[in-house]
């Protein structure tokens, strides 16, 4: 068997399940009628402490609907320059909303407060207006670190005294609870809008939700009906995401003890470069700094050796998930160190 740890999006759904999807009970949902998919929204929201929920296809709509509904052509957003809005999401903030972002380099994928206040545009005529704040937690391209809550609340502070909102990509909220401690709505609160991801490290195979109040959520299931979002029996789909959140957040502790051990076991290897600090959920960077090989190669000699991971650049990236196999870890570092030493 491959072991695969080039995402978490990689899972298929098991057995228990697919039982639960072929069976759940569903309606016409853009009549509000599917009562999976409401007690979905209703379940989740209340977990993320926000007034109400909206299923979404894909983190991409959960984040895109959010930016339309908070923004108004010409605003402005400040975000990380890693952040995925801005980076991964294809343009989509001006091709949908007709904003500007605003990207910055945070330390480590953390934008600081101090980093966005002289971002914020004063009154003037020559400049857009700065409209949203979008955070990210846990931080993707930063290596699954975690954004850590006092910023957040500083940041959330700076955004009370300019009447900014804030909008948090929470794919991956779930890892950062259960490895902080924090409660999803502590770590939810200072946030406007909240996105999150069943389709990572959860283990459904389709959805995402975009958490807020009623009003804004009203707003958003407009938009999600113009992007095509508004699904008929989607509660097949909401089974399983519902199935993930009741069943699949704990064991992310699994999850990150693996990451933990893997990057433990390669860290000393040669041509290889781990920033442990980084190392905080479900994802380990893996700087490659061989003499002889770059990281493209050695992702190539690793596949051959049964383990696949992501090249990105000069990192590899190793995400572990609910269906790698109970030894991947001990198979990983072994496959790194053949490829490493030769
Ligand atoms: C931080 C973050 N936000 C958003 C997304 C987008 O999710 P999707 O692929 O479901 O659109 C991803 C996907 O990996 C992600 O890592």
């Amino acid at each position: 068997m491959t072991v695969d740890m080039r995402s978490d999006t990689f899972t298929k759904p098991s057995a228990a399940m697919r039982r639960a999807m072929a069976e759940a009970e569903v309606g016409d949902d853009v009549f509000r009628e599917d009562p999976t998919v409401n007690r979905l929204e209703e379940t989740v929201a209340r977990m993320l402490g926000k007034e109400a929920g909206l299923f979404v296809t894909s983190g991409t709509m959960g984040n895109q609907v959010a930016v339309y509904t908070h923004t108004r052509p010409g605003d402005e957003v400040i975000l990380d320059a890693d952040a995925h809005i801005f980076y991964y999401e294809a343009g989509a903030p001006a091709m949908l909303s007709s904003v500007q972002l605003r990207p910055c380099a945070g330390l480590d994928g953390i934008l600081g407060a101090g980093q966005i206040e002289p971002l914020i545009r004063p009154e003037n005529i020559h400049f857009p207006i700065t409209r949203l704040i979008c955070l990210e937690n846990t931080l993707n391209r930063a290596g699954g670190r975690i954004f850590p809550l006092e910023e957040i609340q500083r940041i959330r502070r700076l955004a009370d005294d300019y009447g900014l909102r804030m909008h948090l990509d929470g794919a991956r909220l779930w890892n950062a609870a259960v490895a902080s401690g924090d409660s999803l709505a502590e770590i939810a609160a200072p946030f406007e809008s909240v996105s999150v991801c069943f389709s990572k490290g959860l283990g459904a195979p389709v959805g995402s939700l975009l958490a807020g109040d009623e009003e804004f959520i009203q707003r958003a299931r407009r938009f999600r009906k113009v992007c095509g979002g508004g699904m008929r029996q989607a509660g097949i789909i909401a089974a399983g995401a519902l199935y993930a959140v009741e069943h699949n957040i704990e064991r992310l502790r699994v999850d990150h003890e693996r990451a933990a051990l893997l990057a433990a076991g390669i860290a000393g290897l040669d041509g290889i470069e781990i920033d442990m600090d980084s190392v905080q959920t479900n994802i380990v960077f893996i700087r490659i700094v061989h003499p002889g090989k770059n990281a493209q190669q050695i992702t190539a000699e690793l596949a051959e050796l049964g383990v696949l991971v992501l090249a990105l650049g000069d990192r590899i990236r190793a995400v572990m998930h609910l269906d790698l196999p109970d030894d991947g870890v001990e198979r990983a570092v072994a496959a790194f160190s053949r490829v490493c030493a030769s």
